[in-house]
């Protein structure tokens, strides 16, 4: 037995082609764009799945048609090799998972993505590749724009419909592009054209500079806790890339005590109780401060 092991750890890490199962977990990587472009829009080149007894699977999406693709294909090569194998990690699956935070993949021209278990990619190519149509099931995180303004706020009105006149405010503000929302940035989920989630993230006006609050979160209810569209995921994703990439090290966010499902969402993302405001809302209402950082000192 003891022989086994040894004879196995003697083993080199290698990767090989072949069919990446995407309801498993799996990485994806692709190519191309500014760090803010919305990356499920790029090109995918390759999908990767963890390895088995030290083999990386990767299936190949894009088809080389000519030069430009060659070259995709070349460099997504070239990443795969130094990260899997000439990095020669101690578990170069846990590497390449980390790699996907990092902001060296954000600025990057090739991309790592990684899913969890459960997540269904149901859209293995852009349309610009491939089939057209498949792009319809795919969930586009995009800035948000003034025609989006309707959906935004009923989708407020839907969850808690008091906030609708404070958040038609902030909104009105900021698609006039005041200068006092100059900072703030609002995403919205897109699905098929249809606007099914919205965040963003606003600046503490009279504070400083560096301290960022979650703005309205809110994903229509027909798509919460669907991990095929990971709606909400995803918008906090992209609010965390956008801010991380303007160098801002902690996110904060206030919510309900009593809101136990943004509680565990915001719990699994990683966010942390920093306060308890006793009897914010009303009497035995408390209101709670999370935080999560978003680049470790
Ligand atoms: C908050 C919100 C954006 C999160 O999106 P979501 O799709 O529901 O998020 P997820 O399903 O990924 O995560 C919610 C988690 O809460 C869990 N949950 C659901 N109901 C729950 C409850 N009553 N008590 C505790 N946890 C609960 C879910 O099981 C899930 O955890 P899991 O993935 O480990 O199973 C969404 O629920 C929403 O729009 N809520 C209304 C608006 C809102 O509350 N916004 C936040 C205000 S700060």
């Amino acid at each position: 037995m003891k022989h086994q092991e040894n004879k196995q750890d003697k083993r080199r890490w290698r990767w090989t082609e072949g069919t990446v199962n995407t309801d498993e977990e799996h990485v994806q990587i692709c190519y191309g764009g500014m760090p803010d472009s919305d990356w499920e829009r790029l090109p995918k080149i390759v999908l990767l799945s963890p390895p088995q007894e030290k083999i990386f699977t990767v299936q190949f999406l894009l088809i080389p048609t000519g030069k430009k693709e060659n070259d995709m294909i070349r460099e997504v090569r070239r990443e795969l090799d130094f990260f899997l194998l000439e990095k020669k990690e101690e578990n170069p699956w846990a590497y390449a998972r980390y790699h996907c935070g990092t902001a060296a993949n954000f600025y990057s021209k090739v991309h790592w993505s990684f899913f969890p278990k459960g997540w269904k990619d149901s859209q293995q190519n852009n349309e610009k590749y491939t089939k057209k149509g498949e792009d319809k099931l795919s969930v586009h995180i995009v800035p948000a724009e003034k025609g989006d303004l309707k959906a935004i706020l009923n989708l407020i009105k839907d969850f808690e419909r008091y906030d609708v006149e404070f958040a038609k405010r902030y909104y009105d503000v900021y698609f006039k592009k005041d200068k006092i929302t100059e900072k703030d940035k609002v995403f919205v989920a897109k699905l098929d054209g249809k606007t099914i989630g919205v965040s963003g993230f606003c600046r503490d006006y009279f504070s400083s500079d560096y301290s960022y609050w979650l703005g309205w979160f809110v994903v229509d209810k027909e798509y919460r806790g669907k991990n095929k569209f990971a709606v909400a995921k995803r918008l906090i994703e992209r609010v965390e890339a956008e801010l991380r990439k303007r160098k801002i090290r902690k996110l904060f966010v206030n919510t309900e005590d009593k809101n136990a499902r943004a509680k565990s969402f915001y719990a699994k993302n990683q966010f942390r109780t920093e306060a308890v405001l006793r009897d914010y809302y009303y009497k035995g209402e408390d209101q709670l401060i999370l935080s999560k950082v978003l680049i470790a000192r």
